[in-house]
């Protein structure tokens, strides 16, 4: 039955009866935020690029998380600012490194926050690439092990779950195979498992100083146009032994987020990167969109995508958001 029987409108009517038919809802239990961490204490450096995003020391790092916790945020995800960078990375899976320092430090003073690493080796190697390089190329196969080695260091130090965002080929069957050999059968992993080649990812490179110093990463990051071959590597990561898979970066790839969420039951995850946010910061500073409106927007955008849940930038100011329930 059509118009005039049926209007449309009359939903949407109230404030009440807006909720009550609305389909996606934001929380923020719904976030994990990205930290990045360096030795030393009382640091709290703002990244130029990303304006609200700053390098912590592991001090620093637990009155950020215990921050997030209090507005509900249940996770972080933590990425190191080496000391030293040589060829191999080796940092990554140092014990002392900040990292791991700052998962010992959110575990005992903030325990109920789940504590997730990224596991890479681009922000601890003089080359910028996320493994080693051999004749001008990464060599798959050889950086498998340096990865497990940062797993096991991350998961000895306390992490919950481990984050590989390498794209090595049969890097989660071998970190899976590492932890569950070193006693970490409790340790998730969530794999980056559609990762794009992407421009969206430069705020981030100058936030570690971690982009490549020859070359580019479209050797073993995605094609962004490439839709099937997505469903293909989030299909093998989870036979691997993926516990929850991710798609990044989220707004230009909504799509695969979808197609995902209809193929696949494990956990989605989405990476509202740091190109997205620092777009969304420049915006808003210039005074020409309302961003608190927007972020709300496009957090909704990625959840009623598919997502599960959302790593963001955001996670801190939307928490907060949220809470004075200003939607
Ligand atoms: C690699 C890694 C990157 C990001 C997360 N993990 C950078 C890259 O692949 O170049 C990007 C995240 C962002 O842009 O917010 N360790």
């Amino acid at each position: 039955m059509s118009f005039p029987v049926t209007r449309m409108r009359r939903l949407r009517r109230t404030p009440a009866m807006r909720a009550l038919v609305r389909e996606t809802r934001l929380s923020p239990d719904r976030f994990i935020a990205p930290l990045f961490v360096r030795r030393g204490s009382g640091l709290r450096e703002e990244i130029a690029s990303l304006p609200g995003v700053h390098r912590l020391s592991p001090d620093e790092a637990v009155v950020e998380a215990q921050a997030l916790r209090a507005l509900g945020v249940p996770a972080v995800i933590l990425f190191g600012i080496p000391e030293r960078k040589d060829e191999t990375g080796s940092e990554g899976w140092d014990d002392s490194a900040a990292v791991q320092e700052t998962v010992r430090r959110l575990k005992a003073q903030v325990p109920d926050l789940l504590v997730v690493t990224d596991v890479c080796l681009d922000e601890y190697t003089s080359h910028g690439h996320c493994g080693v390089v051999r004749d001008e190329a990464v060599d798959n196969d050889a950086t498998l092990p340096l990865l497990a080695r940062i797993a096991i260091s991350q998961a000895r130090a306390g992490a919950d779950v481990v984050a590989p965002s390498d794209m090595m080929d049969g890097r989660v069957g071998a970190i899976r195979r590492a932890l569950d050999a070193e006693g970490f059968e409790e340790v998730a992993i969530l794999a980056y498992s559609a990762k794009s080649a992407s421009a969206f990812y430069g705020p981030f490179r100058e936030a570690a100083d971690s982009a490549p110093k020859f070359g580019d990463r479209r050797g073993y990051q995605m094609d962004p146009a490439n839709r099937r071959e997505a469903m293909r590597e989030i299909a093998l990561d989870i036979e691997e032994g993926a516990d929850a898979v991710m798609v990044k970066p989220a707004l230009a790839y909504l799509d695969v987020i979808a197609e995902a969420r209809r193929r696949f039951d494990a956990p989605i995850a989405a990476y509202n990167v740091s190109g997205e946010y620092a777009m969304v910061k420049a915006a808003a500073r210039n005074g020409w969109i309302d961003e608190r409106r927007i972020v709300l927007e496009i957090l909704t955008g990625i959840l009623r995508a598919g997502a599960d849940f959302v790593l963001t930038y955001h996670a801190r100011e939307a928490a907060a958001w949220l809470r004075e329930g200003s939607v």
